[in-house]
């Protein structure tokens, strides 16, 4: 498998049922919308101003993520390139594979970071630290390119 680069992550529109009295968002998992099966739903809530989140990489987890409320921004990085996406629609998701170092940030006030994700939570899938992300982007990516080559 080729290794994961910020341009293998998309803004993905979801479905949207308008409804003078309030709208609705439904993802049904196999409907095609989303390129991975969700095991998992996760929401982060009472930010408070100026905080950031995330910080961190997973090995295998995807996501979609959606300002289900507010704004917010999310810098990805891969190890050479960064790209920062701001989220401010509860009818986009940000979707995002494995291998990508992520950072939450600009947060508005009473924002919810709604995830939908592919894995059980499994802090053995975490990679915490900056630095051992790079190295290990710098592992995978040739022996990614020995397999392929
Ligand atoms: P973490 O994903 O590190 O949050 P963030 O990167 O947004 O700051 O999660 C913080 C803690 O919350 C983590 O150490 C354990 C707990 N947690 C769960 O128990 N289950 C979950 O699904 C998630 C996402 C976190």
């Amino acid at each position: 498998m080729r290794a994961s680069t910020v341009y293998d992550s998309s803004l993905i529109q979801l479905p949207k049922t308008y409804n003078q009295k309030g709208n609705i968002t439904a993802i049904n998992n196999l409907e095609g919308i989303i390129p991975f099966t969700i095991d998992r739903v996760y929401y982060l809530y009472d930010i408070p101003g100026g905080e950031g989140r995330g910080g961190h990489a997973h090995k295998s987890l995807k996501q979609l993520i959606i300002a289900a409320s507010g704004s917010f921004a999310l810098t990805l990085a891969d190890g050479t390139t960064k790209q920062t996406f701001n989220l401010s629609k509860p009818y986009f998701g940000l979707y995002m594979p494995a291998g990508l170092w992520r950072e939450l940030h600009n947060f508005s006030s009473s924002a919810i970071c709604l995830v939908l994700a592919s894995e059980k939570y499994d802090e053995d899938d975490y990679i915490r630290s900056e630095q051992e992300f790079n190295r290990y982007k710098q592992n995978h990516d040739s022996s990614a390119i020995r397999r392929s080559g």
